[in-house]
């Protein structure tokens, strides 16, 4: 019987809500811990017995920025700190420039509709969208191959699909891209806190994250990289103040722009997500990626095999291709499963078609399996007329 490579049960007990609850939602919302909420409660207190505190506050955002950057194996001044990745898409985007000659950007099906919005947008910029389809719930990479030629300016990919979990490899499509002259950019939100990400070893040009998934933070922050060598070309459309040199400056006639990735930081900082977001990844950073990894793997296995045996069906390739924990299991009317779940104690998500159960660190196989056998049992009351 495997077994996790941490003290799960250490860990489980900073986790409340697993008194009354199985928490399979971390594709969409990672459940709160004691340790995030004792950063929440230390953004509160400073804020009560001291009325502000801005230098505490910004070196918060700036504990962050480092948090983030050593989870994916970056430097801090590789990495801007924004409120969402729609905002970081838009400030790569906006970045870009359409009419030099490079006016497409390949997305593929597996975007999510918050990075593919924001390309269409740039349409009004002169930009084309080439989308990439999906096969069976997923991109094979031979499908990019046809896409990316001289005129690509960026090619956009999510690292796994937000639907069904399924990993693309990235940098093999960073490497397509850079032999066409073209950047890659990477949103690693379904991907990061489960699967290992290293910027460097993926040679990726650019990635946005946020945080409230299996990074285990809060609604409000998100962070992007942005290769040095690549930082000082770079000009947003969006910009705001912690985008200058010195934004202290406060001269509102000088668009200057910081050397560092910082350029692409926008208005306040998001301060109070910052002490969450840092408590969390740091969190996760000392449990380990690798020893994340390969508990949620062999849970995500357990979750497929154990699904397919219950004759449920699976959205996508199942094991066939790389995935994270995430499993979509098809289902007629997935919002009423979702509610059915929760009366029996198991947090799960609807999303179109399918619902999800995305497993985390702290789940343990009898979880996944009681898990399976109650939406087996729901799925089992739906039909009965
Ligand atoms: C892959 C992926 N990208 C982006 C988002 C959301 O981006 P934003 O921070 O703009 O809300 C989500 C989920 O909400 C997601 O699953």
């Amino acid at each position: 019987m495997a077994v996790p490579p941490f003290d799960i049960a250490a860990l489980r007990a900073k986790i409340p809500i697993l008194e009354r609850a199985i928490p399979l939602n971390n594709c969409s919302q990672a459940p709160l811990t004691s340790v995030t909420r004792d950063a929440a409660a230390r953004y509160m207190e400073s804020w009560n017995s001291r009325g502000m505190d801005w230098d505490e506050w910004m070196g918060e955002v700036e504990l962050a920025r480092r948090a983030f950057a050593a989870m994916i194996n970056a430097e801090p001044d590789e990495v801007s700190v924004v409120s969402s990745v729609s905002a970081a898409t838009s400030a790569i985007a906006t970045a870009i420039d359409f009419g030099s000659g490079r006016d497409v950007v390949v997305a593929s099906g597996a975007e999510f509709p918050a990075v593919g919005h924001v390309w269409k947008a740039q349409e009004r910029r002169g930009a084309r969208v080439r989308w990439v389809a999906l096969r069976d719930g997923h991109v094979p990479l031979e499908m990019y191959e046809g896409a990316i030629d001289e005129r690509t300016a960026i090619v956009s990919a999510a690292h796994a699909y937000y639907q069904n979990g399924a990993v693309q490899d990235v940098a093999a499509i960073a490497r397509l891209a850079r032999s066409h002259g073209a950047l890659s950019y990477v949103d690693a939100y379904q991907s990061l806190g489960v699967l290992p990400v290293d910027v460097r070893a993926m040679d990726l040009d650019l990635l946005a994250s946020g945080t409230l998934k299996y990074l285990m933070g809060t609604p409000g922050i998100a962070f992007l990289y942005v290769r040095r060598a690549l930082v000082a070309r770079l000009e947003p459309l969006t910009t705001g103040w912690f985008g200058r040199v010195n934004p202290f400056a406060f001269d509102a006639t000088r668009l200057d722009w910081s050397a560092s990735a910082s350029r692409f930081d926008g208005g306040t900082p998001p301060i109070f997500p910052a002490y969450v977001s840092r408590a969390a990844m740091e969190w996760l950073h000392g449990i380990g990626s690798g020893a994340i990894a390969e508990w949620t793997q062999h849970l995500s296995t357990r979750l497929v095999e154990g699904a397919l045996a219950r004759g449920l069906s699976l959205h996508g390739p199942g094991l066939a291709v790389p995935k994270t924990p995430s499993t979509a299991i098809l289902c007629e009317d997935a919002h009423a499963v979702e509610s059915a779940l929760r009366a029996r104690g198991i947090i799960a998500s609807a999303r179109g078609p399918v619902i999800r159960l995305a497993p985390h660190f702290y789940n343990t196989v009898a979880e996944i399996d009681h898990a399976l056998d109650a939406l087996v049992e729901v799925l089992a009351e739906a039909r009965t007329p």
